[in-house]
């Protein structure tokens, strides 16, 4: 049986990997988009990926757009919630709208993202929830309080949603990469991306492919019993 997978942010980065990955591993996967429409379809050019375009800031728009992919592929049973924005800004220059776009985004993001999906899982007793939190949610990051706040709460979401799925056969589990070579880091300003990059004992950013990897490894359906997990793929750059 094909697994169906939502990947949120699925068309570029981190979440075009997963996305790939995913398909390579026979998922029919369906990969949302906010904004970009030509690299959106430059995506589904390259990889035959369908792409959907929603605001995951918006629970109306969301679970439209669940409802549709449903309607295209099947009922969800993986759900990647990859979507993410930084406004980064040292805290006394932060402002709140600095504040409240990456939240919404982020963190109520996940919500409107796994909320819809959530109650189909539990009736078929099976769901894979997974979501790409951050190094940053876990050590703090100079200039990311807001950024740094959704994706500690990332992790708050996963380990409850772990007991409440557990009994329906749903585990929900999160991926905290470091620094990884997508435009998100390579838009960090150089000098302070080469201090960034020293402190990592691998030496060098981590691969798109490296976290889409820990992710197939959390959708298998053999993973059953990894629930309320956090996989730190960092280059040893940090431990919890
Ligand atoms: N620790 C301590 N002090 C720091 C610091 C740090 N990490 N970074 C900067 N400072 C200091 C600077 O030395 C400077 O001090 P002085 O005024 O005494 O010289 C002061 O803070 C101001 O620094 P900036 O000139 O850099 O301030 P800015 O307003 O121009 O820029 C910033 C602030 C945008 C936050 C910038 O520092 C920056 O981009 N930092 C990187 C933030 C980061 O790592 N973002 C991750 C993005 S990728 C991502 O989020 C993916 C993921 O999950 C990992």
């Amino acid at each position: 049986m094909s697994r169906i997978a939502l990947v949120t942010g699925g068309s570029r980065g981190i979440g075009a990997a997963i996305s790939k990955e995913l398909k390579a591993q026979g998922y029919a996967v369906a990969a949302t988009y906010a904004g970009n429409d030509e690299a959106a379809a430059a995506f589904t050019a390259e990889t035959g990926i369908k792409t959907y375009k929603w605001n995951v800031a918006d629970y109306e728009s969301s679970a439209a757009g669940i409802a549709q992919v449903e309607a295209d592929l099947g009922p969800i049973d993986t759900v990647v919630a990859n979507a993410g924005i930084t406004r980064d800004a040292p805290f006394h220059k932060m402002t709140p709208q600095n504040w409240h776009e990456v939240i919404d985004t982020n963190l109520t993001g996940v919500f409107n993202t796994i909320h819809p999906v959530w109650p189909g899982m539990r009736e078929r007793k099976f769901g894979r929830v997974i979501v790409i939190s951050s190094i940053n949610g876990q050590k703090g990051q100079f200039g990311q309080v807001n950024y740094a706040a959704t994706k500690a709460g990332d992790l708050g979401i996963v380990k409850s949603l772990a007991q409440e799925g557990a009994r329906a056969g749903i585990t929900a589990n999160a991926v905290c990469p470091g620094y990884i070579a997508t435009e998100m880091v390579m838009s960090i300003d150089e000098a302070i991306r080469d201090k960034i990059v020293a402190g990592i004992p691998a030496g060098r950013l981590g691969e798109p492919e490296e976290i889409a990897k820990c992710v197939a490894f959390l959708a298998a359906e053999d993973s059953g019993f990894i629930n309320g997990s956090t996989i730190s793929a960092n280059g040893a750059q940090f431990f919890v």
